[in-house]
């Protein structure tokens, strides 16, 4: 991909201003600030209408930048030599001396961590004196953008400026994994559980649906299209939209949304929130999802779908 610089030093001089932009990453796009400023966080929280106690993820360019802000340790390298840059966010500890934003971390000790691997927000990240507070970007508990148009439609002219950096290549957020103790899942993602397990070799512990719940991510009510949505349905309802995992010949009708050619999961994944947009774009009043199989990225599917369907 061919980067626009003078498009990267407009966003520069924008984000040195504590003002929020657009920026593209493989697996969504962000709502990006200074992670150092209080003043670009609350403008953040401010724009996603987001609860100040949900705490925002900080995007480095490598783990060099990384150290001045926060500990790691052996199972973090591993995973970072593996899959960095890639679709993984870490929780790790924060260190006293940090220059993260408390407003960012909702004051926590802790701090979600990723990095990037689109090639405009690492040559973004690489001219930064700082990180970037950056979460999804979409307004809270709404489908998450992955593309230009999508931020657009959910912020329109509150934000100066979006970078554009074509179709997010994941399509859902990176998995979060806290490796503060025993390995603990937190938010299923673009990054399999087999990969990470393959690499640390250990037991992990999946906790994304905590009684209690600790992070807002786990909420039960998220990615929501603003339709109500039914699982594991075979049979369709009248004016309701049906989507399946894959074309079926022959039967097509102007209702069925298909998320992938043959059923391929990593494509499914890729196109889920735009398909999701598109339905409701078409004023459909629900939608109506096939079994989508829990292997893989359907594990992600599934569990954003369920999230969606507590409308
Ligand atoms: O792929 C992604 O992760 C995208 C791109 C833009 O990087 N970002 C993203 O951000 O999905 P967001 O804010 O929509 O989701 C981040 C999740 C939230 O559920 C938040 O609660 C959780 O990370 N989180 C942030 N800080 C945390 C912490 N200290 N401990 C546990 N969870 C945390
Ligand atoms: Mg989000």
């Amino acid at each position: 991909m061919k980067i626009n610089l003078a498009n990267i030093k407009k966003a520069k001089k924008l984000l040195i201003k504590s003002e929020c932009i657009g920026i593209p990453t493989e697996t969504v796009y962000g709502l990006a600030g200074n992670a150092y400023s209080d003043r670009a966080c609350k403008k953040i929280f401010k724009l996603k209408k987001r609860p100040k106690n949900n705490p925002l993820i900080i995007h480095y360019y490598n783990c060099q930048k990384l150290k001045q802000d926060c500990y790691y340790n052996e199972d973090f390298y591993k995973l970072y030599k593996n899959f960095c840059p890639g679709p993984l966010t870490f929780i790790l500890n924060l260190k006293k001396n940090t220059k993260v934003s408390k407003i960012a971390t909702n004051n926590k000790n802790t701090v979600a961590i990723r990095f990037p691997k689109h090639p405009i927000a690492r040559s973004l990240l690489k001219v930064l004196k700082f990180p970037l507070a950056a979460p999804s970007a979409n307004l809270s508990s709404r489908v998450s953008a992955v593309c230009y148009s999508d931020v657009k439609e959910d912020f329109g002219k509150k934000i100066k400026f979006i970078l554009n950096g074509g179709r997010s290549s994941i399509g859902v957020e990176s998995t979060i994994i806290d490796l503060r103790n025993k390995p603990k899942i937190l938010r299923l993602g673009g990054l399999e559980i087999s990969s990470i397990q393959k690499v640390l070799n250990k037991k992990i512990i999946l906790k994304n649906n905590p009684s209690k719940i600790s992070v807002p991510g786990q909420l039960k009510l998220h990615y929501s299209p603003g339709i109500p949505i039914r699982l594991n349905v075979k049979k369709i309802k009248h004016n309701e939209a049906f989507l399946l995992i894959k074309k079926i010949k022959n039967k097509t009708k102007p209702n069925y949304y298909f998320l992938s050619k043959n059923g391929n999961l990593k494509e499914a994944a890729k196109n889920l929130y735009t398909t999701l947009r598109k339905i409701k774009k078409n004023k459909y009043k629900s939608i109506a999802v096939t079994k989508i199989p829990n292997k893989g990225l359907g594990r992600t599917i599934n569990d954003r779908l369920k999230r969606a369907s507590k409308f």
